[in-house]
């Protein structure tokens, strides 16, 4: 009776950092309807030349690293991303070979747009229960800031640019890692959240590159309602299934898109903030980095311990949501 469990993690963020004072300098925007709004004070922003699988990579070797798991023991890889660095072939692929990783990898890009580290660790943790992969390498990595558009204060403000990584692994101890998952999506809610780059045609898409149409759109409010109302059922239903109730959560660690969004979560499951793990103030809303950027820094400041359980809950582009109980 054996479960599959996270070896390690690791994150990265680039050095540059923009700050929402900065912001307010190119479009008209401030500091404070940043913050009260949202909770974000600052975001990483990729440098030049920086790609998407550069962060990753950087990410990915720091979580094998904390899980003393070397990169030719790796047999399957899971990129979650919307900002692969082309859209084919995957991301997966060029961080395979930048990773130096063996070339029996089973190597794929996972789109869940910001729920896509929830849904990799899923299908991870599927595959190795199977029997037929030992170690996955699962890396949640965005580079919103080449699909913002720069003069639109509504979605600019929001995003930021990072990675975060998972080794997964087998242990004999029953009980333990991923206990459970609830996924699932609202596709009716496709035009809500958006970019159109990578589309093969004019005709079935919203907008097109000529409109500027690479771009994120979004419609913000309608977001924000479904958002707050798919957490927190999606947070209720693996609960419900897992036989746990919320005070047994040691930590929640909520997609990082905003701050209003995650005290919601919190007064509707009636858990108090302290319980639940908050960087969106440094990072924004790095989509699929979010979640395991969140969950390297709550294991790395202590704040995870021996027989803890956490709770990771997601929403995002879709309208996708996601969550998953873990077992430390
Ligand atoms: N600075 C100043 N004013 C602004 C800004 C800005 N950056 N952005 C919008 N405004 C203005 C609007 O134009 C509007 O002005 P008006 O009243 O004159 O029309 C006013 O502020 C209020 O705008 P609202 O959109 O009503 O503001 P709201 O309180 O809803 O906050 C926000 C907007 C922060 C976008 C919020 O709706 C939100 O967080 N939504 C969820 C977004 C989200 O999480 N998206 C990520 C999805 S995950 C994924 O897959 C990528």
């Amino acid at each position: 009776n054996a479960s599959t469990v996270i070896l390690g993690t690791g994150a990265y963020a680039p050095a540059r950092v923009l700050t929402n004072d900065e912001l307010s300098r190119t479009v008209d925007t401030s500091d404070e309807w940043i913050r009260t709004r949202t909770g974000i004070r600052e975001r990483r922003i990729a440098a030049p030349g920086e790609a998407c699988s550069d962060m990753a990579v950087q990410a990915a070797q720091a979580a094998l690293a904390d899980a003393k798991v070397a990169p030719a023991d790796i047999d399957l890889l899971i990129v979650a991303t919307v900002t692969p660095d082309l859209p084919m072939p995957s991301a997966a692929c060029v961080v395979q070979h930048k990773l130096g990783l063996r070339t029996d990898v089973a190597c794929f890009d996972l789109n869940a747009a910001c729920s896509g580290f929830l849904y990799s660790l899923d299908v991870g943790c599927a595959m190795l229960a199977s029997g037929r992969y030992r170690h996955a390498l699962v890396i949640g990595v965005e580079r919103l800031s080449s699909v913002l558009d720069w003069s639109d204060r509504t979605t600019c403000v929001l995003f930021g640019d990072g990675a975060g990584a998972a080794v997964l692994g087998r242990s004999d101890q029953a009980g333990l890692g991923l206990l459970g998952t609830k996924l699932g999506s609202l596709g009716e809610n496709t035009e809500l959240l958006y970019m159109t780059h990578g589309s093969h045609g004019k005709g079935d898409a919203p907008e097109d590159v000529e409109t500027n149409g690479h771009f994120i759109r979004m419609k913000g409010k309608e977001v924000f309602k479904l958002a707050v109302r798919v957490m927190d059922e999606a947070a209720r239903d693996i609960l419900e299934q897992q036989h746990v109730t919320a005070d047994q959560i040691a930590l929640v660690i909520p997609h990082q898109a905003n701050m209003r969004i995650i005290e919601a979560i919190s007064q509707y499951l009636e858990l108090p903030m302290e319980r639940f793990f908050v960087n969106v103030d440094r990072y924004g809303n790095t989509s699929a980095a979010s979640i395991p950027i969140a969950l390297d820094e709550a294991r790395r400041s202590g704040r995870i311990k021996p027989g803890d359980l956490t709770l990771l809950v997601a929403f995002g582009a879709g309208l996708t949501y996601a969550s998953a109980l873990i077992r430390w």
